[in-house]
């Protein structure tokens, strides 16, 4: 495995002669080499060592900081800890046989090897039961991924790496029943932190031109 990268590495700075044409504040120059150079890394390429608790905290202290109508926190975070991941393991393994009775051992090894990955592993959970207001379901849904973003943000700010994980299982029953969700109460994705052994080139972005337009 090669050497866990170096903050230089990890978040790249903007080239000097665009720092100068923005006239940006430090400040400035670091949320948006932080924002830009974050990237999603395989769980597979993410091992130890993972955050320490006090980092976890600050973590969730993110999470909390995510844009929230009316206060209502519709989601929440579940960590899967070391000793039950076998349990994980199990629900991967037979999601993918409930949906897939052919499915081959290797396939059903791989499916289970899925829960072992990144040294910290957690469920984010959309809370979108009936609420009072009853904010509607996308906005919730924003809210979620804001606080997903801030995880993501903060564990890149440590200099760890991060990605997130979903697919078929999601939505069995089986998840479900481990993660104890309520009615109104669906599992998103996983969110997977730790020491990142390898990162690819930087994406091509979008230019905002793409993406934004004037009435
Ligand atoms: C809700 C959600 C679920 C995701 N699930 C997966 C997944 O199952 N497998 C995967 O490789 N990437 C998954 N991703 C990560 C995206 O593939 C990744 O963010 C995208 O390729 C853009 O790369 P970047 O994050 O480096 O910009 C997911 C992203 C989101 C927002």
């Amino acid at each position: 495995m090669s050497a866990p990268l170096k903050q230089s590495e990890a978040i790249s700075q903007p080239e000097p002669s665009d720092v100068a044409a923005a006239s940006l504040s430090q400040e400035a120059i670091f949320a948006e080499a932080l924002i830009t150079s974050r990237q999603n890394i395989l769980p597979k390429c993410l091992s130890a060592p993972g955050p320490s608790a006090t980092q976890i905290d600050q973590l969730f202290r993110a999470a909390a900081a995510a844009p929230d109508h009316a206060r209502l926190r519709p989601w929440r975070f579940v960590l899967v800890p070391e000793h039950k991941r076998s349990e994980l393991a199990e629900v991967f393994a037979q999601a993918l046989v409930d949906r897939d009775a052919s499915a081959t051992l290797a396939q059903i090894a791989a499916a289970r090897e899925k829960a072992y990955r990144a040294p910290l592993l957690m469920l984010a959970v959309a809370c979108l039961g009936p609420r009072e207001p009853d904010i509607p379901m996308l906005q919730r849904m924003v809210s979620l991924g804001c606080a997903i973003q801030n995880i993501l943000l903060s564990a890149h700010s440590m200099e760890f790496g991060s990605g997130l994980t979903s697919g078929q299982a999601m939505s069995s029953a089986r998840m479900r029943e481990l993660f104890q969700l309520q009615a109104g109460e669906e599992a998103v994705c996983f969110i997977n932190v730790g020491t990142a052994s390898t990162r690819k080139p930087a994406k091509l972005r979008p230019e905002p031109f793409e993406f934004v337009s004037s009435l």
